[in-house]
Formats: C-alpha cells, structure tokens, sequence
C-alpha cells in the first residue's frame, strides 16, 4: 500500500508558516507590509509581551470587503498578481499569498475591515486554522488585524522564542526597515501601552533618521544621487568617524523594499575602503531605483534577497557613486572642547569621542601650566623653524597662516605650530588652530607615498650592507613562499637561510624607521594570518596598513623643526591626509568662533 498522502491546507499553512513566520518580528513585517501594499497613510502597531502575546497592526489603507475578508486568510490568495506574467515585475511588497493564511494558522486572529466606499466593515476570526464567519461591525475604514499568542498549540515553537527584550529589537528593525522606506506614512510602534516610536508623516529622510536612530547619526549624513545606466541611487553616507563594528547600520532598499545583497554590501566595503579600518563598517542608507524587470524577488520565502540580473553594474554603480561622494567630501574632524566643570560627556559626543579630546585638553592644560609666564612660551617649547627660507614660503609650505609681523620686524619670527607631549603638533591657521596626531598623520601620508609606489613599482630598495637574518617558523617561512610577489611589490628581498633562518637582504627606503626584521616577521604573521581571508588586492592593502603603521614616526618621539615642517608640507601634498588609514582623524580643527563662545567673549 502507498505511503504518500496528500497533507490538508493546515498542515500546508504551518509548513509554510516555518518558513515565513519565524518569530513575532516576522509577523510585524507581512502585516505592515501588507498595510503599505493598501496604500496606507497611516499604521499603528502595538505589541504586547514583546508579540507573544499581541500583535495588532491598524492602517487607513483601501481595505477589504467581506469576501475579500473571508478569503484573505486561504493559501495561495492574493490580489497582487494574477498570471505568471505578473512574476516577471512585482511592484507590490507581497505576492506570494501566504502571510496571512500561515499567520492564521498558527496563532488566534481577530481581523476586521472596511473599504472606504462601504458604510459597514466586517470582521472575522480564526484560530490555528480554524475560521468563523465573516460578520458585519461598524470600524473606521481601513483594517486592523490582531494577532494573538502566537505559537500557542506549537510548543516547541514557542519555547524558541527569546526573551522580551530580544523579540523587540526584532521588531523594532522591522519597524526601522519599513519607517525608512516610506517616510510619507504616519508610524507609530507602542510595547505594553508605551510609545516607543511616533513617526509623524511626510518626514524627511534625514527627520526619520534622527527618531529611529539619533540626531548624531542624522547630522553626520552626506548625501548623495546618481542616475545612469537605469539605476538611480540615492545614498546618504555617514562620515567615518560614526563608522560600526558590524554593519546593522546599512540598509539598501531596492525599490521600496529591504534587501541584502553581498555584491551591494561588498560595494559598500570597497567604498570606504582607505577610510576606515578593515572590521569597520560605514554607516549608509542606500536607496536603489530600478525597473523591476531587472531583478528577481522570486527567490527567498521572506524577500530579503533578490537576484539581479546584472549584478555587476549594480556593484560597480553603487561603489562609484558612494566612493565619489567620500572622495569629494572634507572630512575634516571638527574639534570640540569640552566644558572642563561639568564632568560628564557632553550627551551629543560620543565617550570615545569625549575622552579623545579631554586627553589633549589636559595634555595642553599641562603644558601651559609647565610653561607660564608667557612670553617664555616661545623659547622652552616653541621649536623654531627654519629662518633661512621666507616666512611667506613656510607658511605656504606648513598650511599655516603667518601674521605678517608688525612694522617689518623680521629678526625673530614667531613660530607658528609647537610639538605638545611629543607626540601632537599644534597648527595656529586662519579659522583657529589644529591639533594634529603626528603618528597617524605621517602613517596616513606613508600610507599614501606606499601605495602609489607599490602601483607604481617604483618602490626604491636598499640592500642592507649585511643581511639580517632570524629563527623562522614552518607558518612564516610558507608565507614567504606564497607570498613572494607581495614582498617584491614591497622592494623587500627576503630569502630562506639554511633550514630554520630567514635572510633580509634589502629593504624599502620608505621605511627607514622601522626595523626589517621584526618589519618581517610580523608581515610573515600577517600574510599567514589573513592571506586566506582576503583575495589579492585587499591583502596588498592590509600590507600597506601595516607597513605605514610600522614606518610612521611614533608618538612620544621629539621632533626637530625641519622634521615637523616636512610633515606639514607632506601633509598638504597628500589626498586624504585628514584621516588616518585606520580612519581616525589625523587632525582636530578647533575654530576662533567656538573659543570666543567657551572664553564667553560673544
Ligand atoms: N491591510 C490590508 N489591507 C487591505 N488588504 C489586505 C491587507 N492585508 C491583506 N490584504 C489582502 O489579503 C491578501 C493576502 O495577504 P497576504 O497573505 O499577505 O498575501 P500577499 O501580500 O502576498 O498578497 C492580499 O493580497 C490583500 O489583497
Ligand atoms: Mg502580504
């Protein structure tokens, strides 16, 4: 006897159901989906015991009549499309006809409608599958659809479900998904009777940012739009200094709908490539137009992955218009000074950001404090540059401005940057005065002068007059085998010596600070450690990093005045010196104006 039979529709609505409804969030997302689907201006959503045990989504949309009522909830019962034909070019965010039945069948619902034409609503209510009859009630026009205790007769189901706390999170990035995307539709989220979310329509994007996530967030936005080829992208980018440790912060919407796509996410990476450090991740809305012929969203049970039929344009367009904007941009840190009195973090800077700057505030506060009265500021700190050239031409060459001295006296020029706690160097410019961070500035211009050499091959080496030699292991003597054509980009020479020993035997002139065989070493560690992770081209990078990192001048290291003229000078010559390669900001500006406000002389 056949083993094989036919499951019956509730078998197949919980099946489908696994698939679709994973926790409450999920549920969150079909009905407000659905509600954006019915043109809604408006959407209330209210959540109980983190959706255990109430989910209610409530909209003005264009509403169902009773037998559209009493048919929402079958498998397979959409009014999005008709024929196959309709898959080709899905401009709606459902089409698959399962929400509302899989959602039926596992929890107990409670709907009720009304389209805006009909004086009487309806409603009806299911339970796990289970439906009554659609009966006439007097409602707003519009639907509002309550789901309860979800999971109630699947244990094991519910037993999976986390805390509170994590289910609304859940939701909350539901509710942010869909908030972003439609900034014209009035939201509002509220957990056990609370508000937490009231997004009043018409909203701007960056207004919609500022509630969902912080006016920080909101501020430090650049925008930017481009419209080729069939795609028009519109991004708002956040400067590297709001940058994450994962990248939650990077919503791409494909046409009103909330993607991930690795092509696009890779993108993303390349773009701010130079100006963050690798494991960080930019913060970026993204948001994609284009014909829905050119993609399929047919794909994956809940739509968060769609395939585009030419993924590569897609990728090259987004890198180029994200990676033009951050190249176009000053991304200058903008110091700010701290109110020394009240202690605490002033709430619109970051901690990290507050101490950064609290440390250089002591640090100058101890060296004023060390070098009063005055006027021998000059001649115990101040180094003294260079007379023979003309003051004009250093100020030029240092970036600074130079205040003509009175009367022509020229005998002693008045210096005008000085080297703090040997390791910051203070610019006196026109606007106010900069702070710079010596080490990260010349490893960002290292970084820079070793990148192009490397492209360039131009990267001079130099024989060392006697080779230096060290105690290799197994991983870093592989390395150096696999890895030989990085270390000759490099002007490095480095070769086996007997079984056990590694030779240098030339060594590039660029990183005349640092040592070549500890430089050797931990770049054999480096290519053993992530030569598998990164394809080529970002392997050269991470090397780059390393060996500017490694070649920079350090801090606490005293500088001469030649010295930190070369610096500033270099500092000019170089695109993108206002950032580290790391992407920490390499200078601090501090302006007259906000001096005046602090010293209250305004
Ligand atoms: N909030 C709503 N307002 C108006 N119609 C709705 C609403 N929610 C669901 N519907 C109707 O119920 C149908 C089934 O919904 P659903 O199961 O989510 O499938 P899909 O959205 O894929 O069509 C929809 O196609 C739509 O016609
Ligand atoms: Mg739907």
């Amino acid at each position: 006897m056949g083993v094989i039979s036919v499951l019956d529709d509730n078998m197949i609505n919980m099946i489908a159901a696994g698939e679709v409804i994973e926790r409450p969030a999920s549920v969150v997302k079909e009905l407000v989906e659905n509600s954006i689907d019915s043109g809604a201006t408006r959407i209330d959503i209210a959540v109980e015991d983190g959706g255990r045990k109430l989910i209610s989504v409530a909209d003005d949309g264009f509403g169902m009549d009773a037998e559209d009522l009493g048919r929402a909830f079958e498998p397979h019962s959409t009014s999005k499309i008709r024929s196959s034909k309709d898959l080709r070019a899905i401009t709606t965010l459902g089409f698959r006809g399962e929400a509302l039945a899989s959602i039926a069948s596992i929890a107990a619902i409670k709907a009720i409608s009304r389209t805006q034409d009909s004086p009487q609503g309806s409603s009806v209510e299911i339970d796990c599958g289970a439906k009554g009859e659609v009966k006439p009630c007097s409602c707003d026009y519009g639907t509002r659809i309550e789901v309860r205790d979800l999971f109630y007769k699947l244990p094991a189901r519910r037993k999976f479900l986390r805390t509170v706390n994590t289910e609304m999170t859940h939701i909350s990035e539901q509710f942010s998904r869909i908030a972003l995307v439609n900034n014209n539709t009035y939201l509002t989220l509220s957990h056990n009777g609370h508000e937490l979310h009231n997004l009043s329509g018409g909203q701007s994007l960056h207004e919609r940012i500022a509630g969902l996530f912080s006016q920080e967030i909101a501020q430090s936005l650049m925008e930017t739009q481009s419209e080729e080829k069939g795609l028009n992208i519109h991004a708002f980018l956040g400067r590297p200094e709001i940058s994450r440790t994962n990248n939650k912060l990077q919503y791409v919407f494909l046409n009103g709908r909330f993607i991930r796509d690795k092509f696009i996410s890779h993108a993303i990476r390349e773009a701010y490539r130079t100006f963050l450090e690798p494991d960080r991740f930019g913060v970026v809305f993204l948001f994609i137009q284009m014909p829905y012929e050119d993609y399929d969203v047919n794909v994956h049970p809940t739509k968060i992955e769609v395939r585009f039929y030419n993924a590569n344009l897609v990728h090259s367009q987004v890198l180029a218009v994200l990676r033009e904007k951050l190249l176009a941009s000053d991304l200058d840190v903008k110091g700010k000074i701290p109110i020394r009195q009240t202690g605490a973090a002033p709430s619109s800077q970051s901690k990290e950001e507050y101490e950064h700057t609290l440390n250089i505030r002591l640090a100058m506060d101890e060296f004023f404090k060390k070098h009063r009265p005055v006027e021998t500021q000059n001649r115990l700190a101040l180094r003294d540059i260079d007379t023979s050239s003309s003051l004009k031409e250093q100020s030029q060459r240092s970036g600074a401005v130079y205040e003509p001295l009175r009367q022509g006296q020229l005998q002693q020029p008045q210096p005008n940057f000085l080297q703090i706690h040997d390791s910051y160097i203070v610019v006196q410019t026109q606007e106010g005065f900069e702070i710079l961070d010596q080490h990260a500035l010349h490893e960002r211009i290292l970084y820079n002068q070793i990148k192009q050499r490397v492209t360039s091959q131009n990267l001079e080496r130099q024989k060392l007059l006697l080779p230096e030699s060290f105690e290799a292991s197994a991983t870093q003597q592989q390395a150096l085998e696999e890895n030989k054509e990085i270390l000759e980009k490099f002007g490095l020479e480095v070769v086996p010596f007997g079984p056990k020993t590694i030779a240098v035997q030339s060594f590039p002139d660029l990183l005349a600070k640092a040592n070549p065989v500890e430089f050797v070493r931990d770049l054999l560690d480096l290519l053993a450690d992530k030569g598998k992770q990164f394809d080529a081209e970002a392997l050269l990078d991470v090397v780059i990093n390393m060996a500017a990192c490694k070649g920079a001048i350090k801090a606490g290291q005293k500088l001469t005045a030649a010295e930190i003229e070369q610096l500033l000078a270099d500092r000019h010559r170089n695109e993108l010196a206002s950032r580290c390669a790391h992407g920490r900001p390499t200078v601090l500006k501090f302006s007259l104006s906000d001096l005046e406000k602090q010293f209250k002389r305004t």
